[in-house]
């Protein structure tokens, strides 16, 4: 019998403090750093995001969505034998994000690593899990995304500290005998390093170089804009599928006009994308999975339906997962 992987539980969590462009815009302007309310809107379609309290990490974030992924499946946290947790904001260098996590669940003695690519770690983790599931490697997966992007914004740069925020977001991704992930498509080039990186690294009891975001915004604009077209029709080509299959595009929660640019290109209305980029700006690898699990929760996704998932990202990597609810 050929196995398949099938999302049976979604969760997500926001931290509780949430800032309004309003409530951001009057605090860079008291630190002498000028933007507003309508540059936000306008380029980014963002109006608030939400800020973990100092001692909230990723794995806390993460555990909240577990916690509710797992009820949504009926599931104890004991009979979890796999976590990915995607994360480019783990709690410490070693261990990883997801074993901490697990701890905190309860969720001991299974097999838990941390995936690092950036704001397409979720379509990476969901991947993997996916074909580990389908090697028999794996039976009950949670694939999570969370992150703390505060943590490593420079407050004095309004070209970035504007875009992003905290969160987490999670599925569990059970064995099947009918298909749920359809197709993937995963891809990376390295040689775009430069263009969004957080260059720092732990050396000698101290931190080397610049510990905060840096984006080149345009350059990955452009990039995003093509590779998201050409993994979604990769993606659609392996499943034997067109764009007409898609009920609805979940890309990558970073800005409004690259979705609204997906879409088109794919031919989609926008009253199939899933946007909740204005709530929470970009939250990098937790974007997809609180999307998804905001739609599902509201009715607006239904089982049996067939989601696009679109993610991109530092490193450069960018990838597109396929499957049916
Ligand atoms: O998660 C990974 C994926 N990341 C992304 O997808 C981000 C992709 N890039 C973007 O979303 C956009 O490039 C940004 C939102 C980052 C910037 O939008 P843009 O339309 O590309 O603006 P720009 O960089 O061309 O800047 C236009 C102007 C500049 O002023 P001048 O040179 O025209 O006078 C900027 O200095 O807007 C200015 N500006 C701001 N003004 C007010 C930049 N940031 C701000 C700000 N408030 N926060």
């Amino acid at each position: 019998m050929t196995i398949y992987s099938r999302i049976t539980g979604t969760g997500s969590y926001l931290p509780p403090n949430r800032l309004s462009n309003a409530d951001l815009v009057a605090q860079l302007a008291a630190q002498g750093v000028d933007t507003s309310d309508d540059w936000i809107v306008e380029r980014t379609g963002i109006r608030a995001r939400h800020f973990a309290a100092p001692g909230v990490f990723s794995s806390d974030l993460g555990l909240e969505a577990a916690r509710r992924a797992l009820q949504a499946a009926g599931l104890e946290a004991q009979a979890i034998d796999l976590i990915i947790v995607a994360t480019s904001t783990p709690d410490m260098v070693f261990p990883s994000t997801a074993c901490i996590l697990q701890n905190k669940l309860g969720a001991n003695g299974c097999a838990a690593f941390d995936v690092q690519a950036v704001c397409s770690g979720f379509v990476y983790a969901l991947t993997i899990a996916d074909a580990m599931i389908k090697t028999g490697a794996a039976t009950k997966a949670l694939v999570i995304g969370a992150e703390v992007f505060s943590r490593i914004l420079d407050f004095k740069d309004r070209t970035t500290c504007v875009l992003f925020g905290d969160g987490a977001g999670a599925v569990v991704l059970e064995a099947s005998s009918t298909p749920g992930i359809l197709a993937s498509d995963l891809h990376a080039d390295g040689k775009h390093v430069g263009i969004l990186c957080v260059p720092g690294h732990v050396s000698g009891g101290g931190v080397l170089g610049e510990p905060l975001l840096r984006m080149d915004g345009q350059a990955v604009f452009k990039l995003a804009v093509g590779v998201l077209d050409e993994a979604a029709r990769a993606t659609l080509a392996k499943a034997g599928k067109t764009e007409a299959d898609i009920d609805w595009l979940i890309p990558h929660q970073a800005n409004i006009r690259i979705m609204q640019s997906t879409a088109r290109k794919l031919k989609l209305s926008m009253d199939k994308v899933v946007v909740t980029v204005d709530q929470h700006g970009n939250t990098s690898a937790a974007s997809i999975p609180l999307a998804l699990d905001s739609a599902v929760r509201s009715g607006k996704i239904k089982p049996g339906e067939t989601l696009m998932l679109e993610g991109v990202g530092g490193g450069f990597t960018w990838g597109a997962v396929l499957l049916t609810l």
